[in-house]
């Protein structure tokens, strides 16, 4: 009797310990008056992540550049939402990473470990980052649907969208362990 309820209580802490583990450690924080928070992940030098609903459009994953009071997003053109604005953060920055997806032979697989960073029409958006025209930029990617409708989205010059099929991924590695190293091949 005593041997069986030992056993339960192995399994029980082991399950748990196995539950914490598998949840992406990260969140999101209020972003306002320009103010970093220590936590927040600097998605590429001098861009941090957002996230900001945009009326009856969906719940953007966007840029923020420090110092300015919104979020830069792509609504079928470029957008500035100045209101509601979160920013990304981990306790532990370093179980980000970018990895490289080419969107128009991708697999499912190749998104493992992506980060979810809003919806838009009942579909995940995950956070994407190119160089385009000289910068880094960081926005929406739609994993799903039709070949042609995947990808990245970035904003032009002239304020228009502009979809990438050759794009990084912000994924995150749970299993990390505290000296893994930031991968800094797609820097
Ligand atoms: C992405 O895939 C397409 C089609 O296979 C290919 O033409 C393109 O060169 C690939 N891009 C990269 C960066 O490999
Ligand atoms: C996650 O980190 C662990 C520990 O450093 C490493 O062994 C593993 O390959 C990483 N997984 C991915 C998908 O990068």
């Amino acid at each position: 009797m005593f041997k069986t309820f030992l056993v339960v209580c192995v399994i029980s802490a082991d399950t748990i310990l196995n539950t914490g583990n598998a949840v992406q450690d990260f969140y999101w924080r209020d972003y306002a008056h320009g103010i970093i928070p220590d936590d927040a992940f600097e998605g590429k030098p001098g861009i941090y992540i957002g996230q900001a609903y945009f009326k009856n459009g969906g719940l953007l994953p966007a840029a923020i550049y420090p110092y300015t009071n919104a979020a830069v997003a792509i609504y079928d053109t470029r957008r500035e939402i100045k209101e509601h604005i979160k920013i990304l953060c981990s306790r532990d920055r370093r179980k980000f990473y970018w990895e490289a997806i080419n969107f128009t032979n991708n697999n499912e697989g190749d998104l493992a470990n992506a980060v979810v960073g809003g919806f838009q029409h009942e579909q995940n958006l995950l956070i994407g980052v190119a160089k385009h025209d000289g910068k880094w930029k960081i926005g929406k990617v739609k994993p799903d649907g039709k070949t042609d409708a995947k990808g990245l989205f970035v904003w032009t010059e002239e304020g228009k969208h502009l979809r990438l099929v050759d794009c990084f991924l912000l994924k995150y590695n749970q299993t990390a362990s505290v000296d893994y190293i930031f991968d800094v091949r797609s820097s």
